[in-house]
């Protein structure tokens, strides 16, 4: 049986980082209360003229590098982001031709904050069918572009980045489970309310703007992670003491803590990356799992869990050896 998995993966962070005492004098907010709400303590933001296929390659390269392949052996190219470059063509063919990628299969997909683990599932399909043997999977945003700067609600919850994973086909696990869903009846509770077809208005203005009923999300939001991480697990057959590491989308610590307490999991086997990047969409997983890889914590033949929730509503979890 082919089965796939991760062989290298990359992070990029753009240099300009806004720290919640910077946010305290451009709204009426307090660094104690963004700590204490969200656990967010600085986040990082793309400049004026850094798009999301720049941030998309600079991971990738280190993705490359770091499972020893070069662009000529990646066969297909995903990028999970709801903040494109231009609406086409999609950003993985910009990184595909940037990359010196040879012509190969490469979409977008837009699943909000789930974007990753809805292109990590897709990748393993594809793989899996036997149809790709090697894929370069992105999560990416430039999210900070599309908030509005003057509502304390949203624009401190939020930063940019990208995280980059190559998957392989392998004759050993690999990505053993992968679960994800979707439920439009919340669609009103997490949104930005323009778009091609809809009517296209300046990003970052106050009334084109990311919109959230934060309360009610996070209520969504705790039941549906909690849920979705046992029922990976059950579906596996894995027992909750096996997991070795839990790879939260990083939206809020509170959101975090409940799922990890939901699995009986302490938080010493949680990878957080919520205080230093805030909530960074699609990209949060893969960035926090780079993060934990190059620091030595998550190790080969490990254990790991990676889940995310977002607009939609959208959900997904992965479960695998590393
Ligand atoms: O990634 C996709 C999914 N997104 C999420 O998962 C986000 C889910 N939601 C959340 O993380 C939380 O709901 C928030 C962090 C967004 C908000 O936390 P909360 O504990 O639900 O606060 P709240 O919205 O109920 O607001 C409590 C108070 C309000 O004041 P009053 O009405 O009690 O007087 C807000 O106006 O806090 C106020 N507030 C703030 N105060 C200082 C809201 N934002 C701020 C702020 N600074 N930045």
């Amino acid at each position: 049986m082919t089965y796939s998995r991760i062989s290298g993966t990359g992070r990029y962070l753009p240099e300009q980082v806004l720290t919640n005492f910077d946010l305290e004098k451009m709204v009426d907010t307090t660094d104690e209360w963004i700590r204490t709400r969200t656990g967010v303590e600085r986040r990082h933001c793309v400049a004026p003229d850094q798009t999301t296929s720049d941030m998309c390659v600079e991971a990738a390269k280190l993705a490359m590098e770091s499972a020893g392949i070069g662009p000529q052996d990646i066969d297909m190219v995903i990028v999970g982001t709801t903040s494109p470059d231009l609406i086409f063509p999609n950003v993985a063919t910009l990184v595909q031709h940037r990359l010196g990628i040879p012509a190969c299969i490469a979409f977008s997909l837009e699943a909000a904050c789930t974007g990753f683990i809805y292109a990590l599932t897709t990748a393993d399909k594809f793989i899996k069918a036997g149809e790709v043997k090697r894929a370069l999977v992105i999560g990416a945003e430039c999210i900070t572009k599309l908030i509005d700067w003057k509502d304390r609600n949203t624009c401190v919850l939020f930063g940019d980045g990208a995280g980059a994973v190559i998957v392989e086909a392998s004759d050993e696990p690999g990505i053993i489970a992968c679960h994800l869903g979707a439920d439009g009846q919340y669609k009103d509770l997490l949104y930005y309310p323009y778009g091609a077809s809809k009517g296209l208005a300046k990003a970052g203005t106050d009334e084109a703007a990311i919109m959230m009923s934060g309360k009610d999300v996070f209520k969504v939001a705790v039941s549906t992670l909690g849920n979705i991480a046992s029922e990976t697990l059950a579906a596996a057959g894995v027992a909750q003491e096996e997991l070795d590491w839990l790879v939260p989308h990083q939206a809020n610590i509170r959101i975090i803590q409940a799922t990890a307490k939901r699995l009986n999991l302490p938080m010493e086997k949680v990878v957080l990356t919520v205080q230093d990047h805030g909530n960074t969409s699609a990209a949060s997983v893969p960035l926090a799992l780079d993060v934990a890889v190059r620091d030595g914590r998550i190790k080969r033949d490990q254990m790991i869990l990676m889940e995310a929730f977002g607009g939609g509503f959208t959900w997904g979890s992965v479960l695998m050896r590393f």
